[in-house]
């Protein structure tokens, strides 16, 4: 832990030149972003204007000093309902190429296009409803926290649609054959408890407890080297479609690309701490190891 490269962030409010602050709001709070879809009286149906927000928030805060990790959440009730109904649908029949455009505009522009390759780690927290189109920012997002109480459904099979906007596809990618055939079929919903057990969020937590372990996983993450945290996680997205030839050699040529972007001198430090001053045990961290009678790690 000691290692990773030292950086101040600072709390902060927004100012009047950054571009959320109505249907999408942030919060800068050492290092973290809390960006808020924030429509709660339609439980955070993504329409046009939250999206274009969403999608100036999501370039913004890329570059931004003050966020270190992204996180992903919904004000109120809700992490999101999805697509707005009303504005996607209903306002666009029978004009077949604006549906297609806004499809395009609110998959392609700031979920998996953007979010999925963030430079910067990525947590969707989600406190609530999450429905149809909302699986894919969620999926998009590297890890997930969600309040046991969550509340998830593909439910366009309810509406006499397939979950397009890539949600088949952000689902295919988080969850197994089975469950993932099996909801999308029959729109089932489930809890926050049950998609962290599918492996649809990292893990579930009641939600009381929900900001604050968000907050800890957040600060495990901005502890790292950065560098090669971006590489990581790339990597990971990368390699899965990847033979293993292939893969083999992206991995070296990532390495050796966060070797000349600084990463060099955490590995000397950890290695000189590990295998010369023998002060540095990773491994033992988390399991100490005792001793029966002598009380010594
Ligand atoms: N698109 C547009 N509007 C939506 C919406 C959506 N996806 N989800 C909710 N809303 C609106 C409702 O129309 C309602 O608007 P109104 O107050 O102007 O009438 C408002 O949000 C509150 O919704 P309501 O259903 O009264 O809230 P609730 O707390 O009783 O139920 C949900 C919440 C999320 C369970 C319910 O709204 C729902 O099932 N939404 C649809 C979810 C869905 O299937 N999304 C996938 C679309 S592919």
């Amino acid at each position: 832990m000691f290692f990773a490269r030292a950086r101040c962030y600072s709390s902060s409010m927004a100012t009047d030149r950054e571009p959320w602050g109505k249907n999408v709001l942030v919060e800068l709070e050492d290092g973290i972003a809390w960006v808020t879809m924030n429509r709660p009286a339609k439980r955070n149906a993504m329409n046009p204007a939250l999206i274009a927000e969403m999608k100036q928030t999501v370039e913004a805060l890329a570059t931004d000093e003050r966020c270190g990790v992204f996180v992903l959440t919904g004000a109120g009730e809700s992490f999101t309902a999805g697509m707005d109904l009303e504005e996607y649908f209903r306002q666009t029949d029978g004009a077949p190429d604006t549906f297609l455009l806004n499809l395009r505009r609110m998959n392609e522009e700031w979920q998996w296009r953007r979010l999925r390759d963030y430079p910067k780690p990525t947590i969707a927290m989600v406190n609530g409803w999450c429905f149809g189109g909302g699986f894919t920012p969620l999926v998009a997002c590297d890890l997930a926290v969600a309040a046991e109480e969550a509340v998830f459904g593909l439910s366009e099979i309810n509406w006499g649609i397939l979950p397009a906007g890539n949600v088949t596809k952000a689902a295919s990618e988080a969850l197994g054959y089975r469950d993932a055939l099996y909801l999308v079929m029959t729109g089932e919903p489930f809890d926050g408890r049950v998609a962290a057990q599918k492996g649809l969020v990292n893990l579930a937590v009641p939600r009381a407890q929900l900001r604050e372990r968000t907050r800890a996983l957040a600060k495990v993450l901005l502890s790292k080297n950065q560098t090669v945290l971006r590489g990581a996680k790339i990597a990971m997205k990368r390699c899965r479609t990847m033979d293993w030839d292939t893969s083999a050699d992206y991995l070296y040529a990532k390495v050796s690309e966060a070797f000349h972007l600084g990463a060099h001198q955490n590995r000397n430090q950890a290695l000189e701490a590990f295998l010369d001053e023998k002060r540095f045990r990773p491994g033992l961290e988390s399991f100490p190891r005792t001793e029966p009678g002598s009380g010594e790690r």
